[in-house]
């Protein structure tokens, strides 16, 4: 995939009005210099949610989300960062370009491949019209004209080339066909005197999958009557990634405006059936089981889901499986419950057999994900025995521990302390006590979450990229010598500063926006987003340099310090190196110089 250029990227950010874009989604208010709203990510009455015109950064005071304008397409818009950019651009009017020459990615092409999709999608519908047997099985399922309609549900024929022969006119079409997952290339030995293509969905119906734009991305096929596999989906293209989408989350949107919560399903039809009966905010996942990726997405839409699985066996092992994947997401503010559905039924059989307000009903009650933890683990351990509390508690421990610190967390842990029978806190003692056994080694402490920068709101190196992100222009003014004295300091973050500083210098940038999107995708721009929002007090650029170069000097100063301290203890025990006196005065002529004449 050719990489979009650092330049480009630049430029549109630079060109783009972020309270534009976001106002074509938000309702926005003028309030000073900058706009507020309502927050798109979280259900909220009162606005906390702040665009900044100066920035061209946006920000959350209540849910904390906050970016870019690409960052906000890629989060509200759930565009990869490719999408975003070219979105983007498309607005301005300018073309994407693509490093590493005009075939190296598929990027640049990637709109003809989504016309592709679905102008495909159209001939399916057509074809499903024209055939009585695959229309006949939609009506046997119980599939309306309009549900057909509203999602796009079509036919593929029963050949192997029918969409080679239509969508296939070249050699470059058949091969965008292959990459779009719709014709599947022959092995060599194979493909002797025939073609080198065929079909890959042949006599199914059709469900198109649409990103959040509507877009067709993929199809899931279901054979017609009985046959193996009884589903067949589009392998993962530029256009599909499985564990990313969520089936009919499009259409669940453009029903709905005010969307509250989202039912999770297996299937397609189970999807498809609960919309056509009125439950139309169900979604489904694609063949996989709920991933992490699927929840934030999901929460990013609504605070309240719940999954409903079949009541079977495979039916209860998925919810497990989801119950793990959710876990990391639960906290306070948020809702995840379980519906388990009676024996032999799914979805799509049920809400034919009882109706919207009985399965609605049977939605109210679901089970809190905090309850079918605990109901489960309970049925693996003998409750009413010590033993078998303790054994609850072992293996609550792995799972609890998943729960990010919150309020949610500590509910979570009384809850869990009060089956165990025991004061929460000697619960989680008991867990730390495991985790550590007085004779082994202390356990090594878990890697921090975030790329903690400088020891405190104060700390140097935490002033000196605040004052680049916000006027990242400044880092010209840095002399080398300047720059060079942060290579011997060791402070927390350091080595971001000297990152952000170099990437400055060789690149420059004008807005602090172009700064955050140099590192979007790696795990540090969170915490330069959380700098950026930070208000603080910068007068202007010419003081911003100031106070940068100051914080560097300081910076040097320390770790100089810290140096000389290491080498006075040398000195004391008389193994100095000739070198490392010739440092050592260096250093001292240094730091009293300094301190002579700054204070
Ligand atoms: P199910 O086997 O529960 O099918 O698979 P279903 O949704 O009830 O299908 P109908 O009602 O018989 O038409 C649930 C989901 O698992 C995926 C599909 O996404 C399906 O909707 N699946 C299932 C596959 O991807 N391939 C298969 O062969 C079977
Ligand atoms: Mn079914």
């Amino acid at each position: 995939m050719g990489r979009i250029p650092q330049h480009f990227i630049d430029e549109l950010i630079a060109r783009a009005d972020i309270v534009e874009v976001i106002g074509a989604r938000v309702q926005l208010k003028k309030s000073g210099r900058e706009f507020k709203a309502c927050c798109p990510f979280h259900n909220e009455k009162t606005p906390s949610f702040w665009v900044s015109p100066d920035k061209q950064f946006y920000h959350c005071f209540g849910c904390g989300k906050h970016g870019t304008v690409l960052g906000f397409l890629m989060d509200h818009d759930h565009m990869a960062f490719p999408e975003a950019v070219e979105e983007l651009a498309t607005r301005l009017g300018l073309e994407v370009p693509h490093e590493g020459g005009a075939d190296a990615g598929p990027r640049r092409a990637d709109e003809p491949l989504y016309e592709l999709m679905a102008r495909v999608a159209k001939f399916y519908a057509e074809a499903l019209a024209r055939e009585p047997r695959a229309r006949d099985y939609a009506a046997r399922r119980g599939l309306t004209a309009a549900t057909v309609e509203r999602f796009g549900i079509g036919y593929a024929p029963n050949s192997w080339n029918e969409v080679l022969k239509r969508f296939g006119g070249g050699e470059a079409e058949r091969k965008r066909l292959a990459e779009a997952g719709l014709v599947i290339e022959r092995e060599r030995g194979q493909v002797s005197g025939g073609e080198r293509y065929y079909d890959r969905f042949r006599d199914r119906l059709m469900f198109p999958i649409r990103d959040a734009r509507g877009r067709v991305i993929a199809f899931g096929g279901r054979v017609i009557d009985a046959g193996e596999p009884k589903y067949l989906n589009s392998p993962e293209t530029v256009l599909f990634h499985k564990g990313r989408e969520l089936y009919a989350l499009y259409e669940t949107r453009r029903a709905r405006t005010n969307l509250t919560r989202l039912v999770i399903v297996e299937g397609y039809m189970d999807a498809v059936r609960l919309h056509q009966s009125g439950i139309d905010y169900a979604v489904a996942t694609l063949g996989t089981a709920t991933t992490a990726e699927h929840l934030r997405r999901i929460f990013r839409v609504v605070p309240a889901v719940v999954f409903a699985f079949d009541g079977d066996r495979a039916g209860r092992a998925a919810a497990w499986r989801a119950l793990q994947q959710a876990l990391p997401e639960a906290r306070e503010g948020r809702e995840l419950r379980f519906l388990f559905l009676p024996q032999g039924h799914d979805p799509d059989t049920l809400v034919a057999e009882e109706g919207r307000e009985a399965f609605e009903a049977r939605l109210a009650d679901a089970v809190p994900l905090s309850e079918y933890l605990v109901s489960e683990l309970s049925e693996q351990s003998e409750l009413k025995s010590a033993d078998g509390r303790a054994r609850f508690a072992e293996n609550a421990r792995p799972l609890f521990t998943k729960v990010p610190a919150g309020v949610y967390r500590e509910l979570l842990l009384e809850r869990l302390a009060e089956v165990v029978g025991l004061p929460p806190a000697r619960l989680e003692e008991l867990w730390h006590g495991r985790a550590a056994p007085a004779a082994g080694p202390a356990p090594a402490p878990p890697p921090p979450a975030r790329v903690a920068i400088g020891a405190g709101r104060g700390s140097l190196v935490r002033q000196a990229i605040v004052r680049l992100l916000h006027y990242p222009a400044i880092a010209a003014e840095v002399s080398p010598a300047e720059r060079a004295g942060l290579d011997a300091s060791e402070e927390p973050g350091v080595a971001l500063l000297r990152e952000l500083l170099d990437n400055l210098k060789a690149t420059p940038a004008q807005i602090p926006a172009q700064v955050i999107v140099r590192w979007e995708g790696r795990e540090e721009v969170e915490s330069l987003k959380k700098l950026l929002d930070r208000e603080e007090v910068i007068s202007d650029a010419p003081a911003a340099a100031g106070e940068l170069r100051a914080a560097l000097v300081r910076l040097a100063d320390q770790a100089a310090r810290r140096r000389l301290e290491a080498l006075e203890a040398k000195e004391r025990a008389g193994d100095l190196s000739s070198s490392e006196r010739e440092e050592f005065q260096r250093l001292i002529s240094r730091l009293s110089r300094r301190e002579a004449g700054g204070g």
